[in-house]
């Protein structure tokens, strides 16, 4: 096991030591479109009325809140490797009222028993355990594993639009804007390099696919969003 915790590290300082800020750097770069996207993958999460769900990688549990507050009878958890991402989490959610819980949790090693989920998701993290990440295989089959057969995996992330010429426009946009203000509000300037340079050789939607259904997802889908700048992929188990 020692070996899956060793390359998300360098990740885990980077998010460490950015929560205060997170939340709204990220409202600055997709235009409060990120909370839109997010509620469209909280519906495709809770749409086959699962039990219990899980939001991985929840950072500061925007998601986890998004799910608890349509959830229904569903319950929610988000685990992520931060404890300062947690910690802002669980003040947002007393200051919600939400009943969803934040556990601290390796993607790469769940603690969770088998099957324990109807329904994945993960918002703008799935980059980080995928893109030039030696753990990538074994967060996936950790997905897989905590899945109920049938159960959904679904994930709302930054993609390649189709067009050459708004994929450059959106490269462009993601360096200078998220290298300059990424790194001037944060005062994190490696954090938001990492996360520029990941969002400009992150595989388009195909790509997310084909790597979803090379790890063993049985069936997946795609919709793109805002002219491609993002997708939502629903994998299925
Ligand atoms: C870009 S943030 C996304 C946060 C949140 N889901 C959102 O919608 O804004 C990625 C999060 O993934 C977490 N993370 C990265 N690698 C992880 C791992 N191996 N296990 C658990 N959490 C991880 C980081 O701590 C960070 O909070």
């Amino acid at each position: 096991m020692a070996e899956t915790r060793k390359p998300s590290r360098p990740l885990q300082g980077m998010f460490s030591a950015v929560p205060r800020r997170y939340d709204i750097i990220n409202r600055i770069f997709t235009l409060r479109l990120d909370e839109r996207w997010r509620r469209m993958a909280a519906e495709k999460i809770l749409e086959a009325g699962p039990a219990v769900v899980l939001d991985l990688c929840t950072g500061t549990g925007d998601l986890s809140l998004a799910l608890d507050a349509r959830g229904g009878r569903s319950a929610v958890i988000g685990a992520d490797f931060s404890l300062p991402m947690l910690a802002e989490a669980r003040r947002k959610a007393g200051r919600a009222g939400s009943n969803a819980l934040f556990v601290a949790a390796d993607a790469g090693e769940l603690p969770f028993r088998d099957a324990a989920f109807g329904a994945v998701g993960i918002a703008f993290g799935f980059r980080n355990l995928t893109y030039r990440n030696p753990g990538r295989d074994r967060y996936l089959a950790e997905v897989l594993r905590v899945l109920e057969p049938g159960g959904r995996f679904v994930i709302v992330e930054s993609s390649q639009p189709r067009s050459p010429f708004i994929r450059a426009m959106a490269h462009l946009y993601v360096t200078a804007v998220v290298l300059l203000v990424g790194g001037l509000i944060s005062g994190e300037r490696g954090a938001y390099r990492y996360l520029a340079h990941s969002a400009v050789n992150f595989p388009g939607p195909d790509g997310v696919a084909a790597l979803l259904r090379g790890a063993g997802f049985s069936r997946v889908e795609y919709r793109r969003l805002f002219l491609g700048a993002a997708a939502i992929h629903v994998a299925y188990r």
